[in-house]
């Protein structure tokens, strides 16, 4: 990413590393190991987009959605907001930047604090910010306002979050969110918690406020399923790297990294044409740990298309064009022309080099020369 800011984006997230030691020893801690949680990741998010992450259980999403909030302090690389580096903020220096960046959380039930009625909860934030000018009542009204909005009633003000069911809680954390009107809003796996039932409702409700609040969205999920309808674009992450952006609905008829393949297989799809376009990747095995990582592309442990290069080079993210950019060594459902016309992109991890990939002629034709 070049170090110019730039004035379409909100976020600007460039070589981002999260790496949190393990430690050990009776008397000194010493560090022993470091988990690999978000290893140089970079990307940009535009005002008003929404933008999906996904990948499997400890592939590192939620550390990225707590590093985009500055909620944790990242190992390396930099955080801007709207053209802002925030990584090296102090907590004074970042408070009148948290109204404008909230999180939504996974489960419903432990982030409302149970012993605060639901005007507490959604107020409290108002109140801190200095939002409470107008006095009590106003809040109230704010409030009230607020609760109507997100599907609730005002009368829940004097409720308590235990006499609420999961989808209505998860409205009451999303009129908590919304109260000091952000920017930008990050929802870490917000409806996984939900029935299948509410989970179209809460994702609809997210979809609506969207336009109304001029809010930009990342929104963390596992499966592919969960965010098509809502991402513009969506990152596929895997061990800490992402290892495919792309526009939503491209990601989702052609996927090239064959993890993104693997994870669309396990998603059902309603289009029969799309079911026999696609083809099916079944993964092998667990995700590796990301204590230790497998060299070069940490996917070729489980990966069925692997070859020796794999194991030994890091694939580069190259860009294929429309925004459409890939970690891998063997891209599936991309012509030769494609690949020909591929570049490395500026996202490309510094680790990765700069080795594209070969169309499969040449490697075809390789190969048979060298047998000949
Ligand atoms: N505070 C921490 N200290 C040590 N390791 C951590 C910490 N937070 C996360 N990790 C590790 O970092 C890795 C990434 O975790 P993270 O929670 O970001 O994954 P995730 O993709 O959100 O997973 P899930 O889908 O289960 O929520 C995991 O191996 C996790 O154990
Ligand atoms: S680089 Fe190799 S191991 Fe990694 S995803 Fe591509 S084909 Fe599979
Ligand atoms: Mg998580």
């Amino acid at each position: 990413m070049s170090e110019a800011a730039d004035t379409d984006a909100l976020v600007e997230v460039d070589h981002l590393k999260q790496y949190f030691p393990i430690k050990s020893g009776l008397l000194i801690d010493r560090e022993v190991a470091r988990v690999h949680a978000v290893d140089d990741v970079t990307f940009s998010l535009r005002r008003g987009e929404t933008f999906g992450v996904v990948g499997e259980s400890g592939c590192g999403k939620s550390t990225l959605s707590r590093c985009l909030l500055r909620l944790l302090d990242p190992t390396a690389g930099t955080v801007r907001f709207e053209g802002r580096d925030i990584t090296t903020l102090s907590r004074a220096q970042l408070r009148p930047l948290r109204s404008e960046m909230q999180m939504i959380f996974q489960d419903p039930y432990a982030s409302l604090n149970p012993r605060k009625r639901v005007g507490q909860i959604v107020g409290d934030p108002i109140k801190l910010h200095g939002g409470a000018k107008g006095g009590e009542g106003s809040v109230k009204t704010r409030v009230q306002t607020l609760l109507e909005r997100v599907g609730l009633q005002a009368e829940h003000y004097n409720r308590f979050p235990h006499e609420f069911s999961g989808g209505q809680r998860q409205r009451i954390g999303i009129a908590r969110a919304l109260a000091l009107e952000p920017k930008l809003i990050v929802a870490d796996e917000p409806v996984s918690a939900l029935d299948v039932s509410v989970q179209a409702q809460i994702v609809n409700l997210l979809d609506d406020l969207q336009d109304d609040f001029g809010l930009t969205y990342v929104f963390v999920a596992h499966d592919l399923g969960v965010v098509r309808h809502v991402s513009d674009r969506v990152a596929v992450m895997y061990l800490g790297k992402v290892v495919e952006v792309s526009p939503a609905e491209e990601l989702y008829t052609k996927p090239v990294h064959p993890y993104t393949a693997a994870l669309l297989s396990a998603i059902p799809i309603p289009d029969p044409r799309e079911n026999r376009a696609r083809r099916r990747v079944v993964l092998q095995g667990d995700v590796p740990s990301p204590i230790d990582p497998p060299p070069a592309c940490r996917f070729h442990t489980r990966c069925p298309f692997a070859t020796e290069v794999c194991s030994t080079v890091e694939p580069p993210l190259v860009d294929y064009g429309g925004g459409h950019l890939v970690a891998c060594h063997h891209p599936q459902n991309v012509s030769e022309q494609e690949i020909r016309a591929a570049t490395v992109a500026p996202e490309s991890p510094v680790s990765a080099g700069d080795l594209l990939p070969e169309p499969r002629g040449d490697s075809a034709r390789a190969a048979a020369q060298s047998s000949s």
